[in-house]
């Protein structure tokens, strides 16, 4: 959600600012602008739409060689999506460019007493009172870091800013609070940005700040300080993939190469988790195991895509522990007053570690003294550095705005704490543990068998290509594969898709079933309890009601074959673990029907894929 970078060094600022852009354009991509200082002026070009627009700008009217630069890729809260209010920000006396990431809760006061004393604002953004408070600042005389650290002491709100003095040729200044923003640290030069992809290409050395800190940085120097400018300590980290994670290699999209990646995604996730005798090790889970012993409740916070992982996570969780898991949506989770004691256990899933409610979920969740363990898939994000503990996922950069290895890896990774807790506390046999992990790490060549054999889905795409509306149903862990088939599609495709529990249809969905409509089911293994037989015999109702059925069945499955009008098979694998097959050709459906429709699959419309405000 708004992706920002600046640099200072020996190289054309612009042309590494832009770059970065381009590699964070999945965090938003409203509109795009960038600022350099040129002969002790500032220089600025933005333009509204995506950063193709921004660069045609930058043709059309050239930026001087500069070396140093800032700029930002913006998904818009305050003010529409226009050139005027695209960033950077200019302070009225022309000396401050400022960019921003999250949003200024009280700046409508502060617009107000700016206004006051006779400033003119040029947008309708919140970010525009950060840029003309630090043009006040520095007018009355103090350096830049100074007049950041006072404005930052008067803001209220999420925010990453980062700005430049046209008088400082040789530093740029930036704060974080709530928003998140790392440090690349280089030879000679050096970056910051909302996320490594935006200068991996040039160096692997990250810094990642912490709350409420302010850095000063030039091409050999990084200082940080808290707001009061007391030295505040740091957290170097390496960044473990390359810049060839984060290019497209070949597909067409993000989102196409990442469903491709899920076998290894899924293989790293698990790696070294498990000693040679299936019991599991999870080193990085320092929580003690005595206060694991004394949880009695589990409830997963998370949004979007790791909210439907969650959900799957329940069913395993609860069978394999005995504790009573609740699964929440982190936006909700706060507002409504949730019980929750020292012994209640919170596991927040998030692939970027930054998703706002996420975040405020969680803090929530300690003040009320519940640990909390992180699921995540980036290094040093807010989230897991504000955890008890963090299981990270190993899935490699997620760049498509629609997760999808995301998804899978979580899943992944709830297994392992799951399985771990039931070690923990007795729940369950060595040998029945041992069996469900070999199990587990058997699934990422089944992955690849179902990526293997998708060619019959790329057909339905076509054939679906003109549907107004597309239902999916299954039962147990197969309602949340329902569910994100139809946000999948939601996302990428705009097409109206709904998930439904099978057995809720005669409650109300089938009302819904009309001649044509295509139905997506998903079939458990056969052989477990009822729910294989109830789950046919819904695919018979809504086909005798004139539904196109799509049945997603394991392989040997004969008696969904004469109520599928498609039949789509899966590899065997145990109820619990179906997810992690079942899932994939849902994902290369929405990202079929997408490209036929002519979208941009990793940037839909109104869509960031971090969104750091609330
Ligand atoms: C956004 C993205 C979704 C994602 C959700 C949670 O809404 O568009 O794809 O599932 O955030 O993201 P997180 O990074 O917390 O997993």
């Amino acid at each position: 959600m708004c992706g920002i970078i600046g640099y200072v060094g020996p190289r054309v600022a612009r042309e590494v600012v832009v770059a970065g852009l381009r590699r964070m354009e999945y965090r938003g991509y409203d509109s795009a602008g960038l600022a350099v200082i040129d002969a002790g002026e500032l220089q600025i070009r933005k333009k509204a739409g995506k950063i193709a627009n921004l660069a045609a700008e930058l043709d059309h009217d050239p930026l001087a060689d500069t070396r140093i630069g800032i700029g930002h890729t913006r998904w818009a809260t305050h003010g529409r999506p226009t050139d005027v209010n695209a960033h950077p920000h200019v302070s009225q006396n022309h000396r401050i460019a400022l960019i921003h990431n999250g949003i200024i809760e009280n700046f409508a006061a502060l617009r107000l007493e700016l206004e006051a004393q006779g400033i003119t604002f040029e947008s309708e953004t919140d970010t525009e009172t950060a840029a003309q408070l630090l043009g006040v600042e520095v007018a009355k005389g103090a350096d830049l870091a100074e007049a950041m650290r006072t404005v930052c002491g008067r803001l209220e709100g999420a925010f990453t800013l980062v700005a430049i003095d046209s008088t400082e040729p040789e530093r740029l200044v930036a704060a974080r609070r709530n928003s998140p923003l790392v440090v690349g640290v280089g030879e000679g030069e050096n970056f910051v940005a909302s996320d490594v992809a935006a200068f991996i290409e040039f160096t692997r050395s990250a810094i990642e700040l912490g709350q409420d800190q302010v850095v000063e940085v030039t091409r050999d120097s990084v200082t940080v300080t808290d707001f009061d400018g007391n030295p505040a300590p740091t957290h170097p980290f390496e960044v473990t993939w390359d810049l060839s994670a984060a290019e497209k290699a070949g597909y067409d999209w993000f989102m196409r190469k990442e469903i491709y990646e899920q076998p290894k995604a899924v293989a790293d996730t698990l790696l070294g988790r498990f000693n040679p005798d299936g019991s599991l090790k999870l080193d990085e889970l320092h929580i003690p195991e005595a206060e694991l012993r004394s949880v009695d409740k589990i409830i997963i916070v998370a949004c979007g895509t790791a909210y439907y992982a969650g959900l799957v996570a329940k069913y395993a969780i609860e069978h394999w522990t005995r504790i009573a898991c609740e699964v929440e949506i982190a936006s909700e989770f706060r507002y409504r007053d949730p019980i929750i004691t020292g012994t209640t256990l919170v596991v927040t899933l998030s692939q970027s570690g930054e998703t706002a409610d996420t975040l405020m979920a969680i803090r929530h969740a300690r003040e009320q003294h519940a640990k909390v363990i992180a699921i995540c898939n980036t290094n040093g994000a807010t989230i897991p550095r504000e955890s008890d503990a963090v299981i990270y996922t190993h899935a490699g950069p997620e760049i498509g705005v629609a997760s999808t290895k995301g998804f899978l890896t979580q899943v992944a990774a709830c297994y392992l704490l799951g399985l771990y807790l039931a070690q923990v506390r007795g729940a369950m046999f060595d040998d029945e543990i041992a069996r469900v992990m070999r199990e587990l790490a058997d699934t990422p060549p089944l992955i690849q068998q179902v990526l293997d054999g998708l060619d019959p889905i790329k057909a339905l795409a076509r054939r679906f290509v003109d549907k107004q509306s597309v239902l999916f149903l299954g039962r147990h862990v197969g309602y949340p594969v329902a569910l994100e088939g139809a946000l999948k599609l939601k996302e990428i495709a705009y097409l109206h898709a709904e998930g439904f529990p099978a057995g809720e249809l005669k409650h109300g969905p089938i009302a819904l079933v009309e001649e044509g409509i295509p139905i997506f089911v998903i079939v458990p293994p056969q052989g477990r309890d009822q729910l294989h037989d109830k789950v046919v015999s819904n695919i018979q109702e809504v086909r005798a009601r004139g539904a196109f059925t799509v049945v997603l069945a394991e392989e040997g499955d004969d008696e969904v074959v004469p109520y599928a009008d498609v039949l789509f098979t899966l590899p065997r694998v145990s109820t619990l673990l179906q997810p992690l097959v079942a899932t994939v050709p849902l994902q290369m459906f929405a990202c079929e029907l997408a490209t036929l429709k002519g979208y941009d699959v990793d940037q839909p419309r109104n869509l960031a894929k971090s969104v750091t405000v609330e």
